[in-house]
This record gives C-alpha cells, sequence and structure tokens, in this order.
C-alpha cells in the first residue's frame, strides 16, 4: 500500500481531533493551496491525478468542477453528498467518524478552487453520530480560524453548514439532495441543466462524496503523480472497500483501487464464513449487477468492472454463501427500491412495487413460469425512462439476477415455494 493513504488513517488514535490532526500535517494542504495556488491551479492539479467520484458514477472530479461557468454572477455553492444510503455502503460515515478534518480539509480546498465561499454538508438522519462529529471538529476548525473569514490571511472567507436529511434515499441523488437543503421534497429534477450550471437555489453547484472530497488534501500535499501511482491510471487512489454478508471478517479495508475482488473477500475478509461456498457477490451497493463466482478476479476499478459488464458504484461488497436464496435476497432488494422510490415517475413508482410483489409471490410459492419473463420486461421498461437513475438502480441488479440464477427462479415455480427452505424443513434421513 502507498504510503500516506489517508482516508481513515487508522494508525493514529483520536485523529478526528484537530489538534492530533494538526500535528500530522493536517491543513498543510489546505494553506498551500491557498496560499501559493490560484484556484485554476488547485482544480488542474485535481484533474491531473484523475481523481474520480466515489459517490458511484465516477465522473473525474476536476473536471466536474471545470464545468461552472466563467462568467456567472451568482454564488458558487458545494455540497458534501454525506447521504450515504447505498445498502453495503459504510465508507463515507468512517471517515466523518474517525477522520473528520481529511473531509473537513478537502471542503476547504475545493471551495477555495470552484470559488465557494459556502459549503453544505448533506448528511443522513441516521447518522446522528456523525453529525455531532462534524459540528465538533468544524467548531475546533473554526475557532483557530481555519474557516470563517480571512482564512490563513488570504482575504478568503467560507462557511459550512451542516445539513440532517431525514432519511430517504432519494435524497443521495444529487439534485434530489439540493431539493432537500432547499427544504423541499427531495424530487430529482431532469439533467441537463447539471448542477454546476442551475444548482443550490438556482446557483452553479458542486456535488461532491465524502470519499471523494476526502482525497483533495494528500493529492494538493503528495501531487497528483503520487496519487496517480496508487492503483490504475484510468481511476487510481485509495479506496474504501467495505465487506458485509456471509464472510468471516465483514469491515472496511483501505487499500489502493483496483484490488481483485477475490483478494478482497479472501485475504482482507477472510473468507467465506464456516468454511462454505461462495454463491455469489454484489460488489458496488445493491443499485448494479450481481457476480458469479467465477467472475471474482475482476479488479476493483471503473474500467475493469465495467469491462464485465459490472460496475465499482461505492465499491460496498455484499457476500452471499451457498445457502442463500436468491429469490429471497432479490425480493429484499425490490422491496428496498420500492420503499424508496420518491414516485414522481410512473415507471420507478409502479414498477418497483410490481417487481417486489412478483418476487414475493414467487418466494412463497404462488409464482407462475410466465413471471420470470414478465419481471424481466418490467426491468426493460423501467429503465432509461426516468428523471433519475433509481429505476435502473432497481432493474439492473434484478435483470443480472434472472440471467445468472435464472435456474433457482424456475425451481421456485416448479416447487411451488423456495427449494431451499423446504430441503431445510425436511426431517434428517434416518
Ligand atoms: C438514487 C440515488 C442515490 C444516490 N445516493 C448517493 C449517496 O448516498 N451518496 C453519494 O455520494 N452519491 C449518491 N448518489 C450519486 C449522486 O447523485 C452523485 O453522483 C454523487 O454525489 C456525485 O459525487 P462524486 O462525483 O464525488 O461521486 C446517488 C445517486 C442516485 C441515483
Amino acid at each position: 500500500m502507498a504510503e500516506n493513504v489517508l482516508l481513515r488513517h487508522e494508525d493514529v488514535p483520536d485523529i478526528h481531533k484537530l489538534d492530533v490532526y494538526l500535528a500530522h500535517d493536517g491543513y498543510v494542504a489546505a494553506r498551500k493551496a491557498l496560499t501559493t495556488l490560484k484556484p485554476e491551479e488547485v482544480t488542474a492539479l485535481v484533474k491531473e491525478s484523475n481523481l474520480r467520484g466515489r459517490g458511484g458514477a465516477g465522473f473525474p472530479a476536476g473536471v466536474k468542477w471545470g464545468f461552472l461557468p466563467k462568467d456567472s454572477d451568482k454564488p458558487v455553492y458545494l455540497c458534501c453528498n454525506a447521504d450515504e444510503s447505498e445498502p453495503g455502503t459504510f465508507k463515507d460515515r468512517a471517515i466523518i467518524e474517525k477522520n473528520t478534518h481529511i473531509l473537513l480539509e478537502g471542503i476547504l480546498i475545493t471551495c477555495y478552487a470552484i470559488n465557494a465561499h459556502m459549503a453544505y454538508i448533506y448528511i443522513r438522519g441516521e447518522f446522528a453520530y456523525g453529525a455531532k462529529c462534524l459540528e465538533r471538529a468544524l467548531a475546533e476548525a473554526y475557532d483557530q480560524g481555519l474557516f470563517g473569514k480571512d482564512i490563513f490571511g488570504t482575504g478568503f472567507d467560507l462557511e459550512v453548514y451542516v445539513h440532517r436529511g431525514a432519511g430517504a434515499y432519494i435524497c443521495g441523488e444529487e439534485t434530489g439532495l439540493i431539493q432537500s437543503i432547499e427544504g423541499k421534497r427531495a424530487y430529482p429534477r431532469i439533467k441537463p441543466p447539471f448542477p454546476a450550471v442551475y444548482g443550490l437555489f438556482g446557483c452553479p453547484t458542486i456535488v461532491n462524496n465524502v470519499e471523494t472530497l476526502a482525497c483533495v488534501s494528500s493529492i494538493i500535499k503528495n501531487g497528483p503523480d503520487w496519487f496517480r501511482s496508487i492503483g490504475p491510471e484510468s481511476g487510481p487512489g485509495p479506496k474504501i472497500y467495505g465487506v458485509s454478508g456471509h464472510v468471516e471478517q465483514p469491515g472496511m479495508f483501505e487499500l489502493p483501487m483496483g484490488m481483485p475482488l477475490r483478494e478482497v473477500i479472501y485475504d482482507y475478509a477472510g473468507g467465506i464464513k464456516d468454511g462454505k461456498q461462495l454463491k455469489a457477490v454484489m460488489p458496488a451497493g445493491s443499485s448494479f449487477p450481481v457476480l458469479t463466482p467465477d467472475e471474482i478476479d475482476v479488479h476493483m476499478d471503473f474500467d475493469s468492472m465495467r469491462a464485465i459488464g459490472a460496475f465499482l458504484g461505492t465499491a460496498g461488497i455484499i457476500v452471499m454463501d451457498e445457502d442463500t436464496c436468491m429469490v429471497r435476497a432479490l425480493e429484499i432488494i425490490d422491496r428496498f427500491y420500492h420503499h424508496e422510490s420518491c414516485g414522481q415517475c410512473s415507471p420507478c413508482r409502479e414498477g418497483t412495487g410490481w417487481l417486489h410483489k412478483l418476487l414475493v409471490r414467487l418466494e412463497e410459492g404462488n409464482g407462475k413460469a410466465e413471471d420470470i419473463d414478465l419481471i424481466d420486461r418490467i426491468c426493460t421498461n423501467m429503465m432509461g425512462n426516468t428523471v433519475c437513475v433509481l429505476a435502473d438502480a432497481a432493474a439492473m441488479p434484478t435483470q443480472s439476477y434472472l440471467t445468472k440464477f435464472r435456474a433457482e427462479f424456475v425451481a421456485h415455480v416448479t416447487a411451488g415455494g423456495c427449494p431451499l427452505k423446504k430441503a431445510a424443513a425436511q426431517p434428517e434421513a434416518a
């Protein structure tokens, strides 16, 4: 692992406290940026580093910042996306709670680069402790003059607000998030216009994920070449992989981008629990296709994942062992999307509910053979037909389950319910 990869900084106790963070070169990068670099030079360094967004889509951060209009007289805003509602994903929480200032320093540098004097950290309602950590760290930093007026005597001013959500997945979608900060129902907006042009309060706005912003200070401190030396050129840098499900040691592992999925599961997360066989992996939270055991030699970076028809997403890796019923697993996933659909678009509102109903029917033994193709058709009709991609986030994994585990769906029809459940209910042969 490359030296200085600091997203969590586990080796330093109390790094979330300002004095400890300062003693470990904290805010050195911010001082360097504000006192020796022009805003456009900071953006250029981030562009050169090829830092790609860690919120799911992998869009290059520096390129996004470059989309801000040059001739606007409106204020520019930064929104830090700390909604982290993707199932199986808990990396941002770790940064917020354990290395709070690396995020705040990233926010300060980014605001300087994009000429924003106001930033919002939108944190999901359930992260009550995280919100406290942020408030506490901000208070310490304001006290030391790291935020507020005339930072480092440069004349640059910045105010940062922590805005707590009320617990809805859709508030993580960038335009839903913006609507929510504006005090409205978090109905995503049609894009274009993208937030960089028409965002918060109708002003140019950059929305970046917590982990993305947490990478910024190390790029400024160590240079873009250093950042690009960690993992693949096409999407480098440190990455927090979260592993949950049927593994011996679920947890978070900060490693270079591009780790083989097999290595993360077997070498870091201790392999499959109780010596069982691996059945399936969702490598990117729940919104993207499922992988089978023969696909886990893939490298966990944006382009390698795309090459096999998968996605890196949030790198929230959900592992399922041989005893998992894939129909039941999918039923749980689609229940989530049905519950979280904001209801604005009918293909999503109706489609997610319909998928869930059909999956319950299959799992309970009342499914028909034609239900399987019907599920597939509903997915096709949902994708690309809604304002945001929540519908796709439900349809993509659903279609992948049907394709890769079709026999199991068919078996639910022929056996009149879950064969695994029935087998478990049988008395042991004498
Ligand atoms: C339904 C939905 C939920 C999302 N939830 C989150 C989230 O919780 N956190 C996040 O950073 N991005 C989330 N995103 C992605 C954001 O819209 C956006 O792409 C991201 O915040 C951009 O940051 P990045 O460029 O740094 O990755 C979500 C997208 C969708 C469609």
